[in-house]
């Protein structure tokens, strides 16, 4: 049989592994909907502490964890602010308008790059004249930004302005942990500043499924009744968090393991000039514009050497470590990139 390509499309693509699926098989399990699932239960309170907050709400997927804070956040027809590559509005296909009747307006973004005195020259003022101003979303770590990491100190000044300013602020934290681990700031540090979070399971934390949505007790309340109507509520779900609870056991620590192992692919790439920003965590984003070869002709000649790349625009694509790339497919990765940039 031909060798599996290396997969580093995204850290989505992973695979439970046999220890998580014994844990997930073993579950005890109930009606989470009824909220007599134990399991879900355990990994809601355990999240919500290691983020320093009450309550969390166990979701399907970070879209919807995301969508339901803002809606938490955000009434119809008034206003959140975000960077222009947030996924929030890049890749939840319009929901916070579709769904929540939220508007948004974006400051450009640069990478994971954050100046609070920008977002703060945005906002509106309440009046009967202008779209209200309500929140700020910010993404730690910053998914098209190729997985930079916000400074502690940028998010403390985004958070005493939008104090005084009387915003909430969201995180949409799909990969804080991969921040935690490159910048060695305690979860509760980060979930403190935000009115609300979002984590993701099933990106880094190699679960197959699962987000939450982190806040208030009185916030969750109302989370849960948003997820019910979205059609985000699961029965035995314990199954799900079982994964959850085994990743954040076993798959926090290791991350370090994914962010070594993408810098070795940043700095094999770097000297053809196709880093888009330096590499911090676990991807490693590439500019295309000055190289022979763009997006989709690198897609296809990495493809047929065994490894697949993630193509994102006509000179963007992205590559990604995780659980299921050990050093042997980072090897085998690094032995097949860089000579397409040489040719
Ligand atoms: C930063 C960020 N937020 C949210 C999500 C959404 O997660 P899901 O695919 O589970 O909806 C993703 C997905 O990759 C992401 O990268």
């Amino acid at each position: 049989m031909a060798d599996r390509p290396i997969d580093l499309r995204s850290d989505t693509v992973t695979r439970p592994t046999a220890a998580m699926r014994a844990a997930m098989a073993e579950a005890e399990v109930g009606d989470d909907v009824y909220g007599e699932d134990p399991t879900v239960i355990a990994l809601e309170r355990r999240v919500a502490t290691l983020f320093g907050h009450e309550a969390a709400l166990f979701t399907p997927s970070g879209s919807m964890a995301n969508q339901i804070a803002v809606q938490l956040l955000v009434p119809p027809a008034e206003e959140l602010l975000c960077d222009a590559d947030a996924h929030v509005v890049t890749y939840e296909i319009g929901a916070a308008a579709a769904i929540g009747g939220i508007s948004t307006r974006t400051w450009p973004a640069v990478g994971a790059d954050l100046d609070p005195d920008v977002v703060a020259g945005m906002v509106r003022p309440d009046g009967f004249f202008a779209v209200p101003t309500r929140a700020i979303a910010v993404e730690q770590t910053h998914n098209r930004g190729g997985g930079g990491v916000i400074p502690l100190s940028t998010l403390e000044a985004v958070r005493a302005f939008a104090s005084t300013a009387g915003l909430s602020v969201h995180c949409d934290g799909a990969r804080i942990w991969h921040a935690h681990v490159a910048d060695g700031v305690p979860l509760d540090a980060y979930g403190r500043l935000f009115d609300t979070v979002s984590v993701c399971l099933s990106k880094g934390l190699g679960a197959p499924v699962g987000s939450l949505v982190v806040s208030s007790a009185e916030r969750i309340a109302r989370a849960r009744w948003i997820r019910k109507r979205m059609g985000g509520g699961m029965r035995q779900a314990g199954i799900l968090a079982a994964a959850g609870l085994y990743a954040l056991d076993h798959h926090i620590g290791r991350l370090s393991e994914d962010h070594g192992r993408a810098a070795r692919l940043g700095e094999a790439l770097a000297p053809y000039g196709v880093l888009a920003y330096p590499v911090r965590t676990n991807i490693v984003a590439l500019d295309l514009r000055k190289s022979t070869l763009d997006g989709p002709a690198l897609g296809a000649a990495a493809r047929e050497r065994g490894v697949l790349v993630s193509v994102l625009g006509p000179h963007t694509a992205r590559l990604v470590s995780h659980l299921d790339v050990d050093d042997d497919g980072v090897d085998r990765a690094l032995a097949a990139l860089p000579a397409l940039f040489r040719a």
